[in-house]
């Protein structure tokens, strides 16, 4: 029998850590996993998450929101766009002309090929390795911590927003990510509920949740304008904010576009 996953409060307790990666070669899946915060403890951990934070510091969620209300793209697409992808360094400085550069659709299908694989249970595709290459050059071909982390904002964003834009449109308040994993004290993997903390809690929390929020937001919108709902149709849909006892709710509005990112509306009845 299936053990059932844990409270997530064992997400605060610094005797159950993040599954460990092996160390990796330049390149690949296996060496993004060992590059990026998600996978990484102690000091590596707070280092990669100074640049996670550092990345996402620079990009507005009601910027974002107003991009994905206005259909520029699914999430992946625009937060590629508001990284700076690709990056310039693809251009041929002479002409300014772009040489074999990816475009941000592309960008978006390697992110989720990436996607399919970057959890360390998950096995490797060779296509998955080869989408990390591109990806690497996309972000302006320096493999290093850097480049690593600004794909794995990509790759963390791409299936949970995608989620969290089909709960709000549907009505639904099931978590986007309905697990995560750690290794307790005694070596073992265990899995560990989100149902009622849906970005996560302690030191790997989401850092990414009000960009989350805009862009699914954002894109629910798009959605529902192409729809052709009423103007003025209005969908209030609540999930949990980043601890048990706060609720925050989301306005999805057709023609959306100028509200700003993932502000909290009003709490629903707890
Ligand atoms: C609805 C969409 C999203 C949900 C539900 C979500 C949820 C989560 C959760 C639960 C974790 C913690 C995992 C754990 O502790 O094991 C996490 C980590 C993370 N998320 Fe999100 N996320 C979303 C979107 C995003 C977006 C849009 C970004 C970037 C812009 C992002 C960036 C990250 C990063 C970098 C981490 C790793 C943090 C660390 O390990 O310190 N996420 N996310």
């Amino acid at each position: 029998m299936t053990p059932l996953p844990l409270h997530p409060s064992v997400l605060t307790d610094p005797a159950y850590v993040v599954p460990a990666v092996p160390d990796a070669p330049l390149g690949g899946v296996a060496w993004l996993r060992a590059s990026v915060v998600r996978f990484s403890r102690d000091e590596a951990h707070r280092r990669r998450r100074r640049l996670a934070v550092a990345e996402l510091a620079r990009i507005d969620p009601a910027d974002l929101r107003r991009q994905a209300a206005s259909g520029a793209g699914g999430p992946v697409e625009i937060l590629a766009r508001a990284l700076g992808l690709p990056s310039d360094s693809d251009c041929d400085a002479d002409t300014d002309a772009r040489t074999d550069t990816p475009t941000v659709t592309d960008i978006a299908a390697d992110v989720a090929t990436v996607a399919r694989c970057y959890q360390p249970h998950m096995p490797v595709t060779d296509a998955a390795d080869r989408a990390v290459d591109r990806l690497v050059r996309a972000c302006g071909g320096i493999p290093d911590e850097a480049t690593a982390n600004r794909i794995g904002l990509l790759v963390q964003a791409c299936d949970a927003t995608k989620a969290l834009a089909a709960n709000l449109l549907s009505g639904r308040t099931d978590p986007p990510v309905p697990r995560t994993r750690r290794v307790g004290p005694d070596g073992i993997l265990v899995e560990v509920d989100l149902a009622e903390t849906f970005f996560g809690l302690g030191p790997h929390a989401c850092p990414g949740r009000p960009h989350a929020i805009a862009l699914a937001a954002g894109q629910a919108a798009a959605t529902t304008r192409k729809a052709g709902a009423g103007v003025g149709a209005e969908r209030l849909c609540p999930y949990e904010a980043s601890d048990t006892t706060t609720a925050a709710a989301v306005v999805v509005r057709d023609g959306d576009t100028d509200v700003p990112g993932g502000s909290p509306v009003s709490p629903p009845a707890t």
